[in-house]
């Protein structure tokens, strides 16, 4: 693997080798020690264009614990603020020897293209509306081990996944969908037709604005945020109506099945696309799902790192 541009790249031993080697990687949180040597000597450039608090820091942790050298870059502190174009610092960058970049950036595409230019192996850590292959990666790691507490089996083949909400700015969705497609799990969307991507249809996934007639059913409810810093005019009435219609609220929480993961990338809106009754039920894997982000990420960096160089 060369860089992880999008989990549409992956075939699915790739997918499950990279969630197979998480879980060796996530006993390393438990040790009081948290150092393998694993990426000794590599160098991974953090350059995050937009604001991130799990992304960034379970990356940086991730190269941490593997003893690779992190550096941690931002549009704001770096000669992008004096107008430099991301390919000159991309270029300026990759010939300080770096062996990683880590990209999270505002444009759509802007990542697979600075991809392009560089020696270095490239992760997207999200682009635009896009995608954000890690995420639906650690959602995936986080899926799996939720199924074999609940005695439901290893595989996603029969799980019905429902996706709910700001489907037209989630770069978490394309994301999924494009990995279930090769895990097998079975993806239902559900949003109101004003929150839709365009081509919605052509994907591989049901799709409803009716999230009642989907609660008793689904295996997994993932609820994305409401991406307002994304939405230039209203795109529902008001937040009472969305959330009337779309939101996790106590109520639908009844109504899951007992078996049943509440799942949301974070950050939450509490109170709009979720309860806090949901957010912190026993059933939600939130937190799972962030702590699944470090061990999937060393999985990652080790897949495109490790074992090279080593002459
Ligand atoms: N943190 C995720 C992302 O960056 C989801 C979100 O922001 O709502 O795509
Ligand atoms: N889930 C996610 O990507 O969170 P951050 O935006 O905080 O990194």
């Amino acid at each position: 693997m060369r860089h992880l541009l999008s989990t549409g790249d992956l075939s699915r031993s790739e997918a499950l080798a990279i969630l197979d080697l998480a879980e060796e990687m996530h006993e390393v949180q438990r040790r009081s020690i948290k150092k393998l040597p694993a990426l000794r000597g590599r160098t991974i450039i953090n350059m995050f264009f937009e604001d991130s608090t799990r992304t960034r820091t379970s990356f940086e942790i991730a190269g941490k614990w593997m003893s690779a050298d992190t550096i941690n870059v931002s549009a704001k502190g770096s000669s992008v603020s004096k107008g430099e174009s991301l390919r000159d610092t991309m270029l300026t960058l990759d010939s300080m020897g770096v062996d990683c970049f880590v990209i999270r950036h505002h444009s759509s595409g802007a990542v697979a293209q600075a991809a392009g230019w560089v020696q270095a192996h490239v992760v997207n850590a999200g682009d635009g509306a896009h995608e954000h292959p890690t995420q639906a990666l650690l959602d995936a790691y986080t899926m799996r081990r939720h199924f074999r507490t609940r005695g439901l089996g290893d595989g996603f083949e029969g799980k019905r996944i429902a996706i709910v909400g700001d489907l037209l700015h989630s770069r978490v969705v394309r994301s999924n969908v494009l990995l279930q497609r090769v895990l097998g799990g079975t993806v239902t969307l559900v949003a109101p037709p004003t929150l839709l991507p365009t081509g919605v249809e052509n994907w591989d996934a049901a799709v409803t604005s009716d999230f009642d007639s989907v609660l008793d059913r689904a295996d997994v409810v993932m609820m994305l945020r409401v991406q307002r810093e994304r939405m230039a005019s209203g795109f529902f009435p008001t937040e009472r109506e969305y959330t009337a219609g779309f939101g996790l609220t106590r109520e639908r929480l009844a109504r899951l099945k007992p078996t049943a993961a509440i799942m949301h990338p974070g950050p939450m809106n509490r109170g709009v696309e979720i309860s806090s009754e949901a957010a912190d039920a026993a059933s939600s894997r939130v937190l799972d799902q962030v702590s699944a982000g470090v061990a999937v990420r060393m999985s990652v960096l080790y897949h495109l790192l490790g074992g090279e160089g080593e002459e």
